[in-house]
């Protein structure tokens, strides 16, 4: 990674992110906590279970100010705009939001309506981040989406339109992929991309069909090599067009990163809301992990019997909170603070453990007071980090 961004503020945040677990299909490689109902989506009813999670969130966080808001699912953009604008009404009644903060919706080209997206602009949402995956016919159906390129295509154009900021996501690395194939397929995202691209290398996830088919040998994918390959092209290529990466699989212009998911890699605080959702914040002293049910019709009927869906989580110790905090920031162009590092763990990393995965190539200092993975680095970033904070 040659580019090393590192934006103005750098404080962690506090976000609160919303999670709505229903789709219009289940793509077959996604193990996200997304569900298909074939009866309507009492939305109402779900619009009401939010208010009521984020009032008990209110009294666990104490007043705060919030640096961003995440409506994430799922296919949020299956909400009407009236229930993201419920949903961001009772977001501010609890906490103080200030003007201007960056409010993302996730949608998907086919669930995307031009009055739609008029609708959930006007209620506050600043920024879209569209599920666009791929742009040819043949490797959408695979992945089986509901959208073609021309729908893909036709939500840029109107995000663009609406939308101050717009970020889309694609997925590579896919069956018989070639590098040359992904670069005029990356380079063709660019023309079409404002100021961010997510870029995901598939993932083949236990429990989802592709799981089976491709235990079963129905398709292959590129190899670790041919992968690694692809992954320092895709750095390569978004470089040299001004849209390096900030972290593993996020590129943006600089100063157009994304606020929320910064405070997640910067191991800042959210709180998570719905189906499904985590949070990560600090009550009574201590880092605190919810985890809330994931069957949205079982989470709602939790919250109206008790105010909150929550049914997992911990209090962390220092030692967990100091491995989360390498794990999630070492993905980051910018890497970690050491000094913050050392203030959580208690200790500083092993200066013999860095200077050894400093000689291969995998991490490398920033300045005095930092450490980034490189890009060899971040393809065996679970491996460093385990070895970094044994
Ligand atoms: C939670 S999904 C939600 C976005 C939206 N529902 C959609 O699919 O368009 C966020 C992103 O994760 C990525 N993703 C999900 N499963 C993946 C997998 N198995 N491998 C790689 N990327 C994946 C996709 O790019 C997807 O857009
Ligand atoms: S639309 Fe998005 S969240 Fe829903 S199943 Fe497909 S990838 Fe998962």
């Amino acid at each position: 990674m040659s580019a090393v961004t590192i934006p103005l503020d750098r404080s962690p945040g506090f976000g609160v992110y919303i999670h709505w677990p229903f789709c219009a299909a289940k793509c077959p490689y996604c193990d996200f906590n997304s569900h298909v109902r074939h009866q309507p989506v009492d939305q109402e009813r779900f619009a009401r279970a939010f208010e009521t999670e984020l009032k008990t969130m209110r009294g666990r966080t104490g007043p705060r100010e919030v640096t961003s808001i995440f409506l994430g699912g799922g296919t949020p953009s299956l909400m009407k705009p009236e229930t993201v604008g419920a949903v961001l009404e009772a977001v501010a009644k609890n906490w103080t939001v200030p003007a201007g903060i960056e409010v993302t919706l996730e949608a998907n080209p086919s669930s995307v309506e031009a009055e739609r997206f008029r609708g959930y602009r006007a209620a506050g949402v600043n920024r879209v981040s569209l599920g666009v995956q791929a742009l040819n016919d043949k490797d959408l159906r695979f992945l089986g989406r509901l959208h073609n390129v021309q729908e893909a295509l036709h939500a840029i154009g109107l995000a663009r339109d609406i939308f101050p900021r717009l970020s889309f996501d694609l997925i590579y690395a896919r069956p018989g992929q070639t590098a040359e194939a992904w670069e005029a397929e990356l380079a063709q995202a660019i023309g079409y991309a404002v100021d961010h691209l997510s870029l995901y290398q598939l993932t083949i996830e236990e429990g989802t069909p592709f799981h089976a088919l491709y235990a079963a040998r129905k398709f292959t994918l590129p190899d670790n090599d041919d992968a690694a390959d692809l992954y320092a092209l895709t750095q390569e290529v978004t470089a040299g067009h001004g849209l390096p990466a900030y972290e593993i699989s996020n590129h943006a212009r600089p100063g157009a990163e994304s606020r929320h998911n910064l405070t997640y890699w910067r191991y800042g605080e959210y709180v998570g809301v719905g189906p499904g959702a985590h949070g990560r914040f600090v009550e009574n002293g201590r880092r605190t992990v919810t985890i809330a049910e994931r069957m949205p019709e079982t989470w709602a009927n939790l919250v109206e019997a008790k105010g909150h869906g929550v049914t997992g989580g911990e209090i962390l110790t220092r030692a967990e909170e100091a491995d989360e905090f390498l794990l999630m920031g070492l993905r980051l162009a910018e890497g970690i603070d050491l000094q913050r590092y050392e203030a959580l763990s208690g200790r500083g990393l092993s200066s013999a453990r860095l200077s050894v995965l400093q000689e291969e190539g995998l991490v490398a200092p920033v300045g005095n007071a930092r450490l980034r993975a490189t890009t060899a680095g971040m393809i065996v970033l679970d491996a460093v980090v385990a070895d970094l904070a044994r």
